[in-house]
């Protein structure tokens, strides 16, 4: 009998099932022996049987299970793509699942149970996941559902927008562990989300020391690249492009959080794949902490890749009747290369990871004190900067660190959250209406999981720090971390950031974390759960942002880790927005932005106008510059406006005009990369692409804007030239440079009119650079 809800089908002859996106297949397989098979991940395939495709040979020391051995040698859970690997069993590869019994034994082993298939996407308890209506449900404990109940508890949407989700459950027989693989199918994005809930249906104990959210394996890869992105604290998401070798390769982070360092985003492509040619896959992972994504090249050439929480800082202590479920990752394939991958990675996250009020509200261009100010400044700086920014055009005043307890500097004061009145002059709520009065919003930074040794908080609650017994913690911008894995820590912050909230005027919160975590032990917990506390933490920083997005849905949050220390799927649930980065250097930014773009759209990217020199890098570009590369981002200023001189405030006002008027396009157009920078990031490589270009086309194909920003200047130079994406071929454009008219920008390049065919196939020459790190938007428009 066949089965068949949406684009999931199940056939009960062949034990076959297979999911279709628009353009994408997804096959697996049960066979005799009840193990759950790989078959078959990337262009759209019709149902049929692959897994006799399968290469079956006798493979020494590959071994064999022991009801199939007998007859067959070629039967090896080593060699075999599965849907969900066990350590134990005899897979010598990297494994997903490693499981410690009371009595020490490390085997596991998965046998097919079942699957039932639910109509709509279903929600994690107390994680962020891809959602289908606004009123999904994420409160509820991940971690203490019994399995049963965790399957009613998950929560599913009201609108189900057409999507639903494959529920496959496997079984241990021998410790009656089950597990259930999820995947949700969003159809027409070609995205399919993948998480594991394992639970505990025997008698005794078991100790779950790695529970991968996912693993995929690829029979018969072929040749496949592994896109990693790599950096460090103001230069983060450097794209690295390696070949995949026999051997093991991977990203991930021990920090606590997801980390400048590797993003939780990866691709794996085919060697030649191009941004327009070429099958790849993308994995986006919706979780803040420690992760691991591996890749392994086995000895037949197969591809496996894992995902999951990083096991070296993780043992889960699972009783009976309890239930774990992992994060969550999506998944795509294209065969159309990166930039589609992207698209459809932008549009999951746009549509359905970013939530609430601010998901398709025009967001405000703001103003932030840090970079003009840093911590010297008082209530009547702030307004005279707010004063200044409103005439220009700016929506939000934000004020960043300093406002509060002894905040003078970075060595004190953090975990007090009473607001310094001396400082400001006055209260909160009056430094709000003030900025209020002004016709403009009010925005306030957080530091809240930080406190600093000199702080009235650590004096009273040393316990709540995560600190290692005996030891001196490490610090880390002399400050130390609170345990958030402690329900009172997190209560306590909740009702302070709550009183806050509700005492003054608050539009907006920059949510910051400034330190990677090292001593990862929590006072409140016995030593069999201290493996516990790194996922615990992130579960009670969810749990603190859930609740005050409920409590304050208008509130816009930034998230923020150093700028972009924590930029992953998981907090855009949470914030629709993050900090890119602390770099503030428009050519810098060029390929932090880069690299961010293969994953997460350019509404998320918090990015802004900085003064020059750049604090950072001490390079002058120009405003115009710093304005395209900030617009490529939810864009705002970041200097003190009082500073400048009449004719760059002239130039603030129009840019902030052009950006508002072309909002939409700007942050809800496809985006298309339109230039290369492979590892940008590296003092060795360097960047050596003569520009940076990128475009953002509207969906009905009617506009586009393209934005060119050259890093150097060269005498006699090349002509730049490029192709646009995105246009209907049969209609005609207008191609204008933005704020030039024929004087500053030879008539040659200004104001010509081409088809969309042309513009797509030929191209279009770019006006030379006028001066060092000189940049063009240009503007193309239907006529
Ligand atoms: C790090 C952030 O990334 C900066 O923008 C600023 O908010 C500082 N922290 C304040 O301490």
């Amino acid at each position: 009998m066949k089965v068949e809800t949406g684009p999931i089908r199940f056939d009960e002859t062949t034990g076959i099932f297979q999911i279709d996106t628009a353009n994408s297949s997804y096959q697996m397989k049960v066979n005799e022996y009840k193990d759950l098979i790989h078959t078959y991940y990337g262009k759209k395939i019709d149902m049929d049987d692959l897994y006799g495709d399968l290469c079956m040979l006798d493979r020494g020391f590959s071994g064999n299970p022991h009801d199939v051995g007998k007859y067959d040698r070629t039967y090896s859970l080593d060699i075999l793509p599965q849907e969900y690997s066990c350590f134990g069993t005899g897979d010598y590869r990297i494994t997903g699942l490693h499981v410690r019994e009371v009595n020490g034994a490390r085997v596991a082993g998965l046998k097919y149970e079942g699957y039932e298939i639910h109509e709509g996407l279903m929600g994690i308890p107390g994680l962020p996941a891809v959602y289908d209506g606004e009123d999904i449900k994420t409160s509820g404990s991940a971690t203490a559902a019994v399995h049963e109940g965790q399957r009613q508890a998950a929560g599913r949407d009201a609108a189900t927008g057409g999507h639903c989700t494959l529920s496959i459950f496997l079984r241990d027989p021998v410790n009656n562990l089950s597990v259930e693989l999820r995947y949700g199918v969003l159809e027409e994005l070609d995205i399919i989300t993948r998480n594991v809930v394992i639970g505990n249906e025997g008698a005794e104990t078991v100790y779950l020391e790695k529970a991968a959210s996912m693993n995929l394996d690829l029979p018969y890869a072929g040749d496949y690249d592994f896109v990693t992105f790599y950096g460090r604290h103001a230069m983060e998401r450097n794209l690295s492009r390696r070949e995949i070798h026999h051997g093991v390769q991977s990203v991930g982070s021990v920090r606590g959080t997801s980390s400048h360092q590797y993003n939780p985003f990866s691709m794996l492509c085919e060697r030649g794949a191009t941004e327009t040619t070429g099958a790849c896959y993308g994995f986006s992972f919706v979780y803040s902490g420690e992760f691991l994504m591996e890749v392994e090249k086995d000895q037949a050439d197969q591809v496996r890749f894992l995902c999951g929480i990083h096991p070296d800082d993780f043992t889960w202590v699972l009783q009976p009747k309890e239930a774990f479920a992992t994060p969550q990752v999506i998944m795509s394939y294209s065969d159309y290369g990166f930039s589609k991958l992207s698209r459809n990675f932008h549009h999951v996250i746009a549509e359905h990871i970013v939530r609430g009020d601010w998901k398709h509200k025009m967001r405000p261009v703001l103003i932030n004190n840090w970079e003009a100010t840093f911590f010297d400044f008082t209530g009547e700086k702030l307004i005279g900067i707010a004063k200044e920014a409103r005439e220009l055009g700016v929506d939000m005043f934000v004020m960043d660190d300093g406002w509060f307890g002894a905040r003078d500097s970075d060595n004190a004061g953090l975990g007090d959250w009473f607001a310094n009145e001396k400082k400001l002059g006055c209260s909160l709520k009056e430094l709000g209406e003030r900025i209020e009065a002004l016709g403009m919003q009010f925005g306030l930074w957080v530091e809240p999981e930080m406190v600093n040794e000199d702080s009235d908080l650590y004096r009273a609650h040393p316990e709540w720090a995560l600190t290692a017994p005996g030891r001196q913690p490490q610090l880390g911008r002399n400050q130390i971390v609170l345990d958030m894995s402690r329900e009172d820590v997190c209560d306590y912050i909740l009702s302070r950031l709550t009183d806050i909230l509700s005492s003054a005027p608050i539009s907006y919160v920059k949510w910051d974390m400034n330190r990677s975590i090292a001593d990862k032990y929590s006072h409140a917990a016995d030593s069999a759960r201290q493996g516990e506390v790194a996922h615990r933490y992130v579960l009670g920083v969810y749990r603190i942002l859930e609740s005050i997005h409920q409590r304050f849905p208008h509130v816009l949050f930034e998230g923020c880790s150093g700028g972009g220390g924590r930029f992953d799927a998981g907090m855009l649930y949470y914030t629709p927005q993050i900090w890119c980065s602390d770099n503030t250097d428009a050519i810098g930014r060029t390929s932090i932005q880069y690299g961010t773009s293969f994953c997460y759209p350019v509404s998320t990217m918090g990015a802004h106008v900085s003064v020059v020199p750049n604090q950072q890098t001490g390079r002058t570009s120009p405003l115009s510059t710093r304005a395209t590369v900030a617009m490529a981002g939810t864009f705002g200023y970041e200097l003190d406006i009082t500073k400048m001189t009449d004719g760059e405030k002239e130039a603030v006002k129009s840019e902030i005009r052009f950006f508002k008027k072309h909002y939409a396009l700007m942050h809800e157009g496809d985006y298309y990369r339109l230039s290369i920078h492979e590892n940008a990031g590296s003092r060795v490589a360097g960047c050596d692409e003569l520009f940076t270009a990128w475009e953002m086309a509207a969906a009905d194909g009617s506009e586009a804007l393209v934005s060119v920003v050259y890093h150097g200047v060269e005498a006699n130079s090349a002509p730049v030239h490029l192709r646009v994406a995105g246009l209907d071929p049969s209609k005609k454009y207008l191609v204008q440079y933005v704020g030039d008219t024929g004087a500053s920008v030879e008539a040659k390049y200004q104001g010509h009119v081409y088809s969309g065919r042309t513009l797509a196939n030929a191209g279009f020459t770019i006006a030379p650079a006028k001066e060092e790190f000189g940049s063009w938007q240009i503007y193309i428009s239907e006529v």
